[in-house]
C-alpha cells in the first residue's frame, strides 16, 4: 500500500493568507495541515507516499522534506495546472505502479487516522473504497447515492443532493482506478472530477465499498473550518510547558507552552499553545488559540484564533476572537489624536471592526 497526497490547487477561498503560502502549510495547533496527512500515512505503515505539487511550487517540498523525519520516503509529482482530482491520479500512475494506494486529499482533516478504512478495504477486497461523512451542505462536495446498503451513484456538488453525505477526501483504490481517470472527460468547470471517476467505476461493474465517518472529519476550504480544525486538534492536546511561566500567570486547562516561550503576568487559558519564544504579557490567552512561533502579545486578549509565527498583538483594547493572523502581522495601537483607526492591509483581506 502506497500513499498519494493531493497539495496542489490554488486556495482560492482561502485568500489572502494563499497569497504567500501554500494552504496545505497553514498550521493548525501550530504544525502544517499537510503533516497531518502524512502522519496518518505513517500511522498505517505506509512507507512509500507521493505528494503532487503545483509545479512552480517549492515551498511544500522545502517545509516536508524527503520523509527522513518519518522513516518513509516521499517522491513529489508536480503538477503544472490544477487539472482537477483524477488528473492527479493520473499523474500518480508512474508512482504507483501496480500497488493499492490511498489517496488523501491534504487540506482534509480526520480523527482517528485512516488505518480501519486501509484495513476494511483489504477486508472487503473491494476496487475503490470512500469514506462518507454526513454534513448539512452536501452540495459542496462529492455526494454518494445509496441504496439498499450500496452505493449506486456519485455526482460532484449537485443542485439536488441525493443523500446527506459528502464524499470525503480519504480514498483506497487498487490499480483500476487508473482506468477510470484515463477515460472520464472534464467537467462543465474543465476539470477532471474524482466523482466522474468513481461513477465511471460504478457503470463498469466494479466493486465500491464505503465506511461512515462517524468521528469528526473537515474539509479545510474556507477560514471558519481553519479555526474549527484547530479547535478540535487542540481540544486533543495534553499539558507540557517548556517555557517559563513567571508567577503572577495563570496557566488553565490544557496548555502547550514551547520552549523559550514567556508567560508574564499574563492568563492563558487552554486549550491552547503558546509557540517557541513568544511572549505573552499582560494579556489574555483563551481556549482554542495557538500563537505561532516567535509571537508576541502584550496588554492585549486573543481567543478562538489562530496566530501564526512572529506576530505583534501590542495594547489593542478589545478582544481579539475568531481570528486568523498570517505570519508577520501586526495589530497594534494607533497613536496620537486623533483617535483613529489605520489599516495598512493586502488584497483580498477582511477586516471586522467593533
Ligand atoms: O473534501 C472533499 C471533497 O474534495 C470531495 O467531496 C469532492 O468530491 C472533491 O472533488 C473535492 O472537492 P473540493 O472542491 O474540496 O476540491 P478542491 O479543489 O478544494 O481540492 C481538494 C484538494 O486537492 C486540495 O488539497 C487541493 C488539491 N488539488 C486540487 C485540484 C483541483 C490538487 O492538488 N490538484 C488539483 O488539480
Amino acid at each position: 500500500m502506497k500513499a498519494l497526497i493531493a497539495s496542489g490547487g490554488r486556495g482560492t477561498r482561502l485568500r489572502p493568507l494563499t497569497h504567500t503560502q501554500n494552504k496545505h502549510l497553514i498550521p493548525i495547533a501550530n504544525k502544517p495541515i499537510l503533516h497531518y496527512a502524512i502522519e496518518h500515512a505513517v500511522d498505517a505503515r505506509i512507507k512509500e507516499i507521493g505528494i503532487v505539487v503545483n509545479a512552480d511550487d517549492v515551498e511544500v517540498q522545502k517545509t516536508i522534506g524527503n520523509g527522513d523525519k518519518w522513516n518513509v520516503k516521499i517522491t513529489y509529482i508536480p503538477q503544472i495546472v490544477p487539472g482537477g482530482l483524477s488528473q492527479v491520479v493520473q499523474l500518480a500512475e508512474k508512482f504507483i505502479g501496480k500497488e493499492n494506494f490511498i489517496f488523501y486529499l491534504g487540506d482534509n482533516m480526520v480523527v482517528g487516522g485512516v488505518k480501519r478504512f486501509i484495513d476494511e478495504f483489504e477486508k472487503s477486497k473491494c476496487d475503490c473504497f470512500l469514506t462518507l461523512a454526513k454534513v448539512k451542505d452536501p452540495e459542496r462536495f462529492g455526494v454518494p447515492e445509496i441504496k439498499n446498503g450500496k452505493i449506486i451513484g456519485v455526482e460532484e456538488k449537485p443542485n439536488i443532493p441525493k443523500s446527506q453525505f459528502a464524499v470525503s477526501g480519504i480514498y483506497i483504490y487498487n490499480h483500476h482506478i487508473f482506468e477510470a481517470v484515463n477515460s472520464i472527460k472534464p467537467s462543465a468547470r474543465g476539470e477532471l472530477e474524482i466523482s466522474d471517476a468513481h461513477q465511471y467505476l460504478i457503470d463498469k461493474g466494479f466493486t465500491i465499498g464505503y465506511a461512515e465517518i462517524t468521528g469528526w472529519w473537515k474539509d479545510t476550504g474556507k477560514p471558519n473550518d481553519l479555526l474549527e480544525a484547530n479547535r478540535l486538534v487542540l481540544d486533543n492536546i495534553e499539558t507540557k510547558i517548556s517555557g517559563n511561566v513567571d508567577s503572577l500567570s495563570t496557566i488553565a486547562g490544557k496548555v502547550i507552552v514551547e520552549s523559550g516561550a514567556k508567560i508574564i503576568n499574563s492568563i492563558v487559558r487552554g486549550p491552547a499553545i503558546i509557540g517557541k519564544n513568544c511572549t505573552i504579557e499582560n494579556s489574555y490567552v483563551g481556549p482554542f488559540t495557538s500563537v505561532g512561533d516567535d509571537s508576541f502579545v502584550k496588554n492585549s486578549e486573543v481567543e478562538y484564533s489562530i496566530v501564526m509565527t512572529k506576530c505583534k498583538i501590542e495594547n489593542v483594547n478589545i478582544r481579539i476572537e475568531g481570528s486568523i493572523l498570517g505570519n508577520d502581522v501586526e495589530i497594534v495601537e494607533a497613536i496620537g489624536k486623533p483617535r483613529v483607526h489605520r489599516f495598512m492591509i493586502g488584497d483580498q483581506s477582511r477586516v471586522e471592526v467593533a
